[in-house]
């Protein structure tokens, strides 16, 4: 395991390398990763590479025996390059050209721009191919599924559709086109998105287009490999991502890679409501799901983030530490910090790093450095060791996606469904992974499939395979609505499910903001919102009932047997203390593991290897708690402080 830095040495005056590097294997910093926004620096003039600076870097940090995971730079190809290759510019939704002069603008599909980059990163990767100090490649920086509108990648879009349908015709058919006259008669017709009205569009036509996307930009880091590979044989590779709007399939996108890197940039105010605060963790065991395994935190909270909003409250005493051992206990390996020191120049001056403006060894450099004594000299025996669960939760880009352009009611979201019930595991102290939808499920006896809103049959056999053995199953509300080819299916919800639920939505209700009532058969009630799912049983019992509206009485949330297994179906969204309460009822006649009397907000995981067992406790809020473990000594946990257990002692 191991601590490093973001450096960005192309930004700072050359007399300031040597003290900067000493001064990072002084407080204990044992990786870099450098590079990744250099293009212009890497090749000034098209064909002219000048590495010599970044050679000099790269010596003195071996000098210190500091490893280097380097950047390729085509995040931002220099103004030349644009200027030269206008076709390397991506279009918006209006056909434009976007404004250069920030970063992240070329096209993946620009002809000029592969030829570009298959240079660029061909001539570094000889150049540093069998450099002893560079471990680890990093594939451009934090890439987006954006939906350029440029012809290359209309011309492409066209031959992809081609490809799938084979023919206009049955293209029309598939999307459904007779709707508002939208039949396309030539190839010619087709264009991406356009325009800020998307949901107007075809939903068929947008999810093929999203899907589209996140292939170009996969195809981009396959071709990097590439030219890495032929004369890097042995480094790992990666890519670093972030959430967004336009983040890309990452199941698919770290296939070929060697390693998860994740862009850690926790909130530094812990909200008041409990809703969110289970947030970091869960984003965190969602990139230790992407390749089931750990992963690394390129870069991580530093300081005050700023620049394109309002600067942010300074990270509180030991949050910069803390949220570093919270990665680790999460399954993280390697953490840079972002970054050794705040810019003084440029669009990102306050976003602020380890050092300040100032240059001054202030608190959070100290804390930096307890941070590296703590996993470099303490936490040494958690090399090697992994987490496995016994629940998951799945997770799928296709239903994320369908509803950026089909929100199904207000204030329903994927990703907050997905916590709600990632929460309430947290709560219980089980161990949960977050795990692709079509992923082998054997080793799980609860898996967690909230809003299977497009239903594949792969999926379906999976689930059902799982069930059949006897898995516990969760599913909800809008689950089997739609084909792949984001149709509805004339059946009775859920759709393919529905055999394994033992019950069908007779009608439903996008409640939105408004309110219901569940009353559960132990006499628990709760409140719901957003969606109603009326429920007729089959062979399903029911576990819940509305309170209220015409469908007072109707079932709300039903179990059913199929083969060995259970499947639940909750047809609604409910008050977060329902999934607490709901997982421990689920987790009863299972080996799940759970942690009776954990404090709301500390955080339980376990990492093992063969012969060791390490419970790790973190503390996620702003107040001290106590923790009270069977047979051992009731003890204090500081906030964001990590506690590890030695379970075989
Ligand atoms: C990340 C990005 C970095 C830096 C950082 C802070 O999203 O990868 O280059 O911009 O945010 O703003």
């Amino acid at each position: 395991m191991k601590i490093g830095v973001n450096y960005y040495p192309e930004q700072w005056d050359k007399v300031l390398w040597k003290n900067d590097i000493t001064q990072m294997a002084e407080v204990g910093v044992k990786v870099v990763r450098l590079a990744e926004f250099a293009w212009s620096r890497l090749e000034p003039t098209e064909g002219v590479y000048d590495f010599g600076w970044l050679d000099e870097v790269i010596a003195l940090l071996e000098e210190k025996g500091i490893e280097v995971i380097l950047g390729t730079p085509t995040n931002c190809p220099p103004l030349w390059l644009y200027e030269k290759y206008p076709d390397a510019v991506m279009c918006d939704e209006y056909g434009n050209k976007v404004t250069i002069g920030i970063r992240g603008h070329r096209c993946y599909n620009s002809p000029s721009m592969i030829k570009k980059t298959k240079q660029i990163v061909s001539k570094m990767a000889e150049h540093y191919g069998k450099s002893k100090a560079v471990v680890s490649w990093q594939i451009d920086n934090e890439l987006e599924a954006y939906h350029c509108t440029c012809e290359a990648c209309t011309e492409k879009f066209r031959t992809w559709l081609k490809l799938k349908y084979g023919s206009l015709e049955q293209m029309n058919k598939t999307y459904g086109t007779a709707m508002w006259s939208g039949e396309y008669s030539d190839w010619s017709q087709v264009k991406p998105p356009m325009g800020k009205q998307q949901h107007w569009l075809n939903p068929g036509f947008l999810m093929d287009h999203y899907r589209f996307a996140s292939e170009s930009m996969e195809q981009f880091v396959r071709l990097q490999t590439a030219c890495i590979r032929e004369f890097d044989k042995t480094s790992s590779i990666t890519t670093n991502m972030y959430l967004g709007n336009m983040t890309p399939d990452f199941y698919n996108t770290f296939q070929d890679l060697s390693y998860a890197s994740y862009d850690n940039y926790p909130v530094t105010v812990i909200p008041d409501g409990k809703e969110e605060i289970y947030s970091h963790a869960f984003h965190l065991d969602l990139t230790r799901g992407i390749k089931r395994k750990n992963f690394c935190i390129m870069e991580e909270l530093s300081g005050a983030p700023g620049c394109w909003m309002p600067i942010c409250r300074t990270p509180k005493p030991n949050m910069v530490k803390g949220y570093a051992l919270q990665a680790i206990a999460r399954g993280a390996d390697l953490i840079l910090h972002f970054r050794w020191r705040s810019a003084m120049k440029g669009a990102e001056m306050f976003w602020h790093g380890i050092l300040d403006h100032n240059n001054v060894q202030g608190r959070r450099y100290q804390e930096f450095r307890s941070l590296c004594e703590t996993v470099h000299d303490q936490l040494g025996f958690l090399e090697g060791t992994v987490i496995k669960n016994k629940v998951a939760l799945l997770f799928s880009h296709e239903q994320d996606n369908a509803f950026k352009f089909q929100q199904q009611a207000q204030g329903f979201h994927y990703y907050s469904q997905l916590k709600l019930f990632h929460n309430g595991v947290m709560r219980t102290g089980a161990g949960i992974d977050i795990i692709n939808m079509t992923e082998d499920l054997s080793g799980y006896e609860v898996i967690i499939a909230p809003t299977i809103y497009i239903a594949s049959q792969k999926v379906v056999d999976n689930l059902t395979l799982f069930v059949e053995n006897g898995g516990k199953l969760i599913l909800t509300n809008r689950t089997g609505v739609k084909d792949e080819t984001n149709a509805c299916v004339m059946e009775n919800l859920p759709g393919p499910f529905a055999p394994l639920v033992g019950a069908y939505v007779e009608e439903y209700d996008a409640l939105g903001d408004s309110k219901n009532i569940v009353q559960m058969r132990n006499g628990n009630c709760y409140t719901c919102s957003q969606w109603a799912d009326i429920l007729q049983e089959d062979t399903a019992q029911v576990l819940g009932v509305y309170g209220e509206d015409f469908y007072k009485g109707k079932a709300a949330i039903t179990q059913n047997t199929y083969g060995k297994g259970t499947i639940y179906y909750i047809g609604t969204i409910l008050e977060r203390d329902f999934y607490y309460d709901f997982m421990m009822e689920v987790f009863r006649d299972t080996t799940v593991e759970r942690m009776e009397d954990l404090p709301d907000g500390v955080e339980r995981s376990i990492r093992e290897d063969l012969n060791h067992r390490y419970m790790l406790l973190f503390n996620n809020t702003s107040h001290i708690q106590k923790i009270n473990i069977v047979d051992q000594e009731p003890f204090e946990l500081q906030p964001f402080d990590l506690h590890v257990i030695d379970l075989r002692s």
